[in-house]
């Protein structure tokens, strides 16, 4: 089983349990809108999650739970659609209850899983893309070092109005640059 230790919480890979935790626990925040918005929970849909983390998993995702260290599991993260020939992917992430958002569990999530993707998997580039009003996202991707690449304009049409969708990345030597 992979496991990867940060200082307060761990990334690990999640159980059928944990999905179903996770869906159930699932709150929106309406001040940084994500553009997928899952409405109610149910067990059917949490396992049908399960069943796509397994058949992708190792292949062209590796998504991992995020979990306190005393084993609550909190969110999930994951690199997602792995592109071997280019060696790149993109950052998928989401923390379920805002009581967890923004107390530094993000940052470290990204760093176990920036640390997995450059220097396990050989990654070259990692993406993330976020809307242009989820501040908390554009925060996290920007005191992590990731580097504004573009601005889709009006790129996706959520809750009545047209967002831009902001395009970052880091590259392995930017990450190799910095101190870790
Ligand atoms: C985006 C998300 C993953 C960030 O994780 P988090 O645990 O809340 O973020 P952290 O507490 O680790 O914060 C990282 C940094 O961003 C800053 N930050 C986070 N949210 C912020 C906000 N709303 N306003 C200002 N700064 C913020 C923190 O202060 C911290 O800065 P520091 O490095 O100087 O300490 C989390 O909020 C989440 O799950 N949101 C819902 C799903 C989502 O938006 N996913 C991302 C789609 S790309």
């Amino acid at each position: 089983m992979l496991k990867l230790q940060g200082k307060s919480i761990y990334l690990a890979t999640l159980e059928r349990a944990d999905c179903r935790k996770l869906f159930e626990d699932n709150e929106y925040d309406f001040e940084n809108p994500t553009d997928i918005l899952y409405i109610g929970y149910s067990v059917e849909g949490a396992d049908k999650w399960f069943e796509e983390i397994q058949a992708a998993q190792g292949k062209t995702h590796v998504r991992l739970g995020i979990f306190l260290n005393d084993g609550t599991v909190i969110g999930d993260i994951a690199l997602q659609n792995i592109d071997n020939r280019n060696r790149s992917c993109s950052i998928g992430m989401g923390i379920q209850k805002l009581e967890n958002r923004n107390r530094g569990y993000g940052k470290q999530a990204v760093s176990l899983i920036l640390e997995y993707g450059f220097c396990n998997l050989g990654l070259e580039r990692i993406t993330a893309g976020t809307l242009d009003c989820n501040i908390s996202a554009k925060k996290s991707l920007e005191k992590l070092g990731f580097v504004l690449e573009g601005r889709e304009r009006k790129a996706i049409y959520f809750g009545g109005v047209r967002h831009d969708r902001l395009c970052y990345a880091m590259l392995a030597e930017e990450y190799n640059g910095k101190q870790h």
